[in-house]
């Protein structure tokens, strides 16, 4: 897959040279491009924003040089232009569906917008070339969207086929399709048997996978009750059994 992010401040992205997206990148699976925004501009300040027309507090992010980084970026294959997704608070969900969904693109473009946001017509402009997605990553506000965009990045990287070690685990997570779906994890353990005096559950010493399957998923259906009740909801009750509702 290949990944460019536009930003005014690229050096935001050095953990994306470490560990799993890392290896990634070394490996191949992940061409990861940055770009300076201020690339684009033709002032001698560089300049990248204005006041909003209308008023109010801040600054908004000029279109010309987003339309010019955009347009440079996206001339690497006019043929098929890439998925763009901008991220902002005011924008759709980021879940993990949403990465499953990004991660069978082969190339998206991540455009940071800083101060009060980018001009609004540079999303309709390029709405009417390729799928734009304008998406927050949860209901708080950053200094802009370059956290946001290392987070989506990392969801999304380590579901590329060959990045995660073990395939399996990524089935396993909270919010993978499945059995588990919409389903927390519950706590795990490992060696020590005992530690400061407390023993791991018995049951995950005993070797019946049965038991232990059992167990985990009464363990999942706490956890979600009691840290997102709003999960509960959503669980599919063809999925649930009487020993669930019990819990
Ligand atoms: N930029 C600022 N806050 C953000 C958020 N919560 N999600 C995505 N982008 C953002």
């Amino acid at each position: 897959m290949r990944i460019d992010i536009i930003s005014i401040f690229p050096e935001y992205f050095a953990p994306l040279d470490v560990s799993l997206i890392g290896k990634a990148r070394e490996r191949g699976i992940l061409d990861i491009t940055l770009h300076q925004l201020r690339d684009w501009t033709h002032d001698v300040h560089r300049t990248v924003d204005d006041s909003p027309y209308g008023g109010g507090p801040g600054m908004v992010m000029k279109p010309e040089p987003w339309g010019e980084a955009l347009d440079a970026v996206a001339a690497r294959s006019p043929s098929a232009p890439p998925r763009l997704v901008v991220p902002t608070p005011s924008g759709r969900p980021f879940t993990q569906e949403l990465a499953l969904e990004l991660s069978a693109e082969p190339w998206l473009v991540f455009a940071c917008g800083r101060y009060e946001g980018i001009d609004a017509r540079v999303i309709d402009e390029y709405a009417t070339r390729t799928r734009v997605d304008e998406v927050g990553i949860g209901d708080y506000v950053l200094a802009g969207g370059e956290v946001a965009v290392l987070v989506m990045v990392e969801a999304i990287g380590r579901l590329l086929p060959g990045v995660l070690g073990n395939e399996l685990s990524a089935a396993d997570d909270s919010f993978a399709p499945g059995a588990m779906r919409n389903l927390l994890e519950g706590p795990v353990y490992t060696k020590p048997p005992e530690w400061r005096g407390r023993r791991v559950p018995e049951i995950l010493l005993s070797g019946h996978h049965g038991k232990v399957a059992r167990w985990r998923r009464d363990e999942a259906l706490r956890r979600t009750v009691r840290n997102r009740p709003d999960l509960v909801t959503r669980l599919d009750p063809d999925t649930l059994d009487k020993r669930d509702r019990e819990v």
